[in-house]
């Protein structure tokens, strides 16, 4: 891989940092942009190339800044314009990108568009900017359709004058009008503000979903439609042609990062077309159990749908909104066929850690870019016996807890020491503004940074290989039929990644220089639940 090239989208190492739980520099609890500045030399020694910020923008935290009240602001909680500005630039300096995230399907409850629509009439252009209706009943008394929030409850909340105004997500979080000129000319503006900044890409929240049929049909809830009144309308695709010319008029061009959550893979590619989003995260990796079949099955069809678009495919094992890898892998059950986030009775951590490191192995060397969560590099699991009156996330408090939510995938990270707040914030700080656990000193990275056998070691031997080996990243590979249950392919004429997912351990080729591996390796055989990357002849 060459590093700063114009297509870095194309294969980079992208670590995503959710700003209020990375660190905290000022001692209030959260975190915020000077803990993040504090930390690049972390990163940087990580090895990774891009960081993709969880929004940081002004907001009310309704839903932990996915609501935002204004763009072009920065929160207080996190710092200020100037220190975005500065944080930027000092990520150039060390060849690290910076990709922001942008919600068009909504915006705060406060933002200043809203607050107009609320004091102006029924009818009023302000309220045109949104999806105001009148209720059905006799007096209007029940919303305008039966759509369902995805936060649970209704999509639908009513204003005093008796009109209803829709939210697929909190009611705090009102869903834009995208046929409204307004907010296209809005939108194309902030990707502007930001990328003057220096900003290199922008991540897309719920890509999918900002279009609507305007006659907001009713649907059965109980199976997905096709049409489906707010999921994938093809009048998306113009609103990214749209970003993509913006994008792409900067003289080193933009990229555009798409959260487009799609069961049918040639709708996904269609968000990937060359006058449109440059990539799109790869929900069905995420989601897929730890089974060799399954595996194999989601990387062809993730390379079959790309290929026909030629766009770059990504890697992505966790985020801020499902439960920790290291805790899925580490369930009787691996698959998430009951949800991303489901209650777990039995989690076996230690063998969800050595299939994560092996996981991880496997990322890194499929073709194109992969995602690392931040905290994914020190194992972390799941935080799953959050109290219920410490809980912040509105999934949880919307489903009265019938959805654990995502609090415990947003622990404030462990950096040093052996009690809370493990250096996240500096001596005498506020609490974490989530508990972490008491287990949590020999994850900090401070206990792992020398540790040769840590994930933290993992993932900067990894990642440092996988930045020098020019088959890496972007490119072709090829299956090799190695053993049964054991996932081999090659890239480019000497590199070999062997994942071994079957229940015994594998004997490995004899003339084989051994790379990297997730475990010990002894007399040349692979252990289960184990990946090695090799140098073959
Ligand atoms: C997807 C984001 O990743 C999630 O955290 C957020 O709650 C929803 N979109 C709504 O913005
Ligand atoms: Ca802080």
């Amino acid at each position: 891989m060459t590093p700063r090239t114009t297509d870095w989208w194309r294969h980079a190492a992208i670590y995503q940092v959710y700003p209020r739980s990375f660190a905290d520099g000022n001692g209030d609890g959260i975190g915020d942009l000077a803990g993040v500045r504090s930390r690049l030399d972390y990163l940087q020694h990580l090895g990774i190339e891009a960081i993709w910020f969880s929004p940081w923008y002004l907001t009310p935290m309704a839903d932990a800044g996915y609501d935002v009240t204004d763009f072009r602001r920065i929160d207080p909680r996190f710092g200020t314009l100037a220190e975005a500005e500065k944080l930027i630039s000092e990520a150039h300096e060390r060849d690290i990108r910076i990709i922001v995230d942008v919600v068009p399907n909504h915006v705060s409850n406060e933002h200043a568009w809203f607050t107009a629509a609320l004091n102006a009439e029924p009818g009023s252009p302000e309220r045109e900017l949104f999806w105001f209706r009148e209720g059905r009943g006799d007096d209007g008394e029940l919303p305008p359709n039966a759509w369902q929030s995805i936060f649970g409850g209704s999509a639908w909340t009513r204003v005093p004058d008796g009109q209803w105004y829709l939210h697929l997500f909190a009611p705090e979080q009102p869903d834009l009008n995208w046929r409204n000129p307004l907010v296209r000319a809005e939108y194309e503006d902030i990707l502007r503000f930001w990328f003057d900044r220096g900003v290199d890409g922008i991540r897309v929240d719920s890509a999918a979903m900002c279009s609507k049929d305007p006659d907001l049909p009713d649907y059965d809830h109980s199976v997905f439609p096709d049409p489906h009144p707010y999921v994938d309308l093809d009048e998306n695709h113009d609103i990214y042609r749209g970003w993509r010319a913006v994008a792409d008029s900067y003289s080193e061009p933009r990229a555009l990062i798409g959260e487009v959550w799609l069961a049918d893979p040639d709708r996904f590619a269609q968000y990937l077309r060359a006058d449109e989003l440059h990539s799109a995260f790869n929900f069905d990796f995420l989601g897929c159990s730890w089974d060799p079949t399954a595996l194999r099955t989601v990387i062809d069809q993730t390379l079959a749908a790309h290929v026909g678009v030629g766009a770059p495919s990504t890697w992505v094992l966790s985020n801020h909104d499902v439960t920790r890898h290291v805790t899925r892998y580490g369930r009787p059950d691996t698959s998430t066929a009951a949800g991303i986030r489901q209650y777990n009775p039995v989690v076996d951590e230690d063998l969800g850690r050595r299939r994560a490191r092996a996981a991880a192995l496997l990322t890194m060397a499929l073709p194109g870019a992969v995602y690392i969560y931040q905290g994914e590099e020190l194992g972390l699991p799941e935080v799953e016996d959050i109290p219920a009156h410490r809980r912040d996330d509105p999934i949880y408090h919307r489903t009265n807890g019938e959805d654990p939510g995502r609090d415990g995938c947003r622990v404030p990270l462990p950096w040093n020491g052996t009690t809370e707040p493990y250096g996240f914030s500096p001596d005498g700080a506020a609490s974490p503004w989530l508990p972490q656990p008491a287990t949590w000193a020999r994850l900090t990275a401070a206990a792992q940074d020398a540790d040769p056998h840590s994930m933290l070691t993992l993932y900067r031997q990894a990642l440092a290989r996988r930045a020098a080996e020019p088959a890496l990243g972007d490119g072709p590979m090829q299956w090799l039929d190695y053993a049964p249950d054991v996932l081999a392919f090659t890239r480019g004429e000497s590199f070999t990644c062997i994942v071994n997912l079957s229940a015994t351990p594998v004997q490995l080729p004899d003339d084989a220089q051994v790379l990297v591996t997730s475990q010990p390796l002894s007399q040349g055989v692979l252990p289960v639940d184990t990946s090695v990357w090799l140098r073959t002849a």
